[in-house]
């Protein structure tokens, strides 16, 4: 297994282009389902996630191709078959996103459980019972999810007991191809919900509310297939953003989200950065000291569970404590026994943990057991005094494009040890 090699000390400056969004391309894909014919996607990055994305529409006959290394071509003509396999949504658990455009378009899917994960029991009850509220009859069997639907999905008023983005995606995804009007309450507002509503409605889905807690979604007989251009990736620029902080560099970060980090930045603000943006560009540099802030993870418009275990890993030097809740997972804290053995200072106290920052980290190996606890653990290599190995980087090829290049190109001393 492929390692990374980082001798820290070297200040993050210079300037980093922000990719595709992720977790806003897999429910892109997933909606193109939902049409006849070819979907042209753009900004895609090239993500493990994203190759297994394809791979779970290969296998139902969807002719995916890329073009020009950024486009992504999704031809949803000639699907033969309405099954997900096990074997690739335990890869990849945002594979449950094709349950609802499958069921809602052809009447029938079948799709694994995902299964837990690294951070979580990570269930999908409510993405179930939204779907069955619509009409879908769903039956659980040999791990698999049934559902199937004779005729159209019916619109309801479907209230989630919780914040999900997954079931928000799912549920109105679905919706937009029932009969009559749904409206989901206590629906997620972050802005990869916003982008996926924005593609449904250049398909011809209408769609109101999105970026609120009530999305309204009036059902239409059908669908069309368009060309659209996903957002770009907000946990990557705040992962940067605080690469550079945690360094004492001076980064600017081009075609970055800035209006959705507006959580991080109050917070980095309040830990001494100084940050400006200018359109579409973001600069972040050192004003002062680094000091230790409070912290606790929330949905959208809230502090980002995906980038708590990075902003932990820049409090392990801040001067001061600092407090992390993470209220989203239940085991999203991999990362601080690796921070420990770099001297970080970190006590867990049930669902959070109390950071008091040291002097310096040192070098040392360490492993990686979930996407952003893994980049949490290259951002202290970044700053720790000697050599760190970060062991089972496949999990940072999840979700970061080009991660090694473009920490080089901003003067990291970092490269990828090939097993
Ligand atoms: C999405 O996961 C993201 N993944 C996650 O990013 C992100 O951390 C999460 O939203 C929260 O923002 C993608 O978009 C592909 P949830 P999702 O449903 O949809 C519970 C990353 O690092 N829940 O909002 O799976 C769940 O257990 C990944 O890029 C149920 O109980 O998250 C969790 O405690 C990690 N039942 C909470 O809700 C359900 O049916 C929020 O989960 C669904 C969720």
């Amino acid at each position: 297994m492929d390692k990374i090699r980082i001798k820290g000390g070297h200040p993050i400056s210079g300037t980093i282009a922000i990719s595709g969004a992720k977790n806003a391309a897999l429910p892109l894909m997933a909606a193109s389902l939902l049409a006849q014919g070819k979907t042209v996607l753009n900004l895609i990055p090239h993500l493990a996630d994203i190759d297994s994305m394809i791979l779970l529409f290969k296998d139902l006959g969807v002719d995916v191709e890329r073009l020009n290394d950024q486009r992504l071509v999704i031809d949803c003509g000639h699907i033969r078959s309405y099954k997900a396999d096990y074997d690739l949504v335990r890869k990849m658990r945002a594979s449950i996103l094709v349950l609802g455009p499958l069921v809602a378009r052809f009447g029938q899917a079948c799709v694994s459980l995902p299964g837990g994960c690294a951070i979580g029991a990570r269930p999908v009850d409510l993405h179930i019972k939204g779907l069955q509220a619509l009409g879908a009859n769903i039956e659980i069997k040999d791990g698999y999810i049934y559902a199937t639907t004779p005729k159209r999905l019916i619109g309801t008023k479907v209230a989630l007991p919780l914040v999900s983005v997954g079931a928000t995606e799912n549920i109105m995804m679905a919706a937009c191809l029932a009969e009559g009007t749904t409206v989901i309450e206590n629906a997620a507002r972050e802005p990869e919900i916003v982008d996926l509503a924005c593609f449904l409605q250049k398909m011809g889905a209408e769609i109101s509310g999105a970026g609120t807690s009530t999305l309204t979604i009036k059902g239409v007989p059908s669908l069309k297939p368009c060309q659209y251009q996903v957002m770009t990736d907000r946990i990557e620029a705040g992962t940067y953003m605080i690469a550079a902080l945690i360094t004492g560099g001076t980064l600017t970060l081009t075609n970055a989200p800035a209006q959705t980090l507006e959580a991080l930045m109050t917070t980095l603000r309040q830990a001494g950065a100084d940050i400006s943006i200018h359109q579409h560009n973001l600069t972040i540099k050192p004003s002062k000291t680094l000091t230790g802030v409070d912290v606790m993870t929330e949905p959208y418009p809230g502090f980002p569970t995906d980038l708590q275990a990075q902003f932990m890993a820049l409090m392990t030097v801040a001067n001061g404590a600092s407090m992390i809740t993470e209220t989203i997972f239940e085991n999203r804290f991999m990362h601080v026994p690796e921070l420990a053995r770099m001297g970080a200072n970190i006590t867990i106290h049930g669902s959070s943990a109390l950071v008091r920052g040291v002097n310096k980290l040192s070098g040392a190996p360490v492993m990686a057991t979930d996407l952003r606890a893994s980049v949490s653990l290259v951002l202290a290599g970044l700053v720790a005094k000697g050599e760190t190995i970060v062991n089972r980087i496949y999990h940072l090829d999840r979700g970061y494009e080009n991660l090694v290049e473009k920490l080089n190109r901003c003067g990291a001393v970092i490269d990828r040890i090939k097993n």
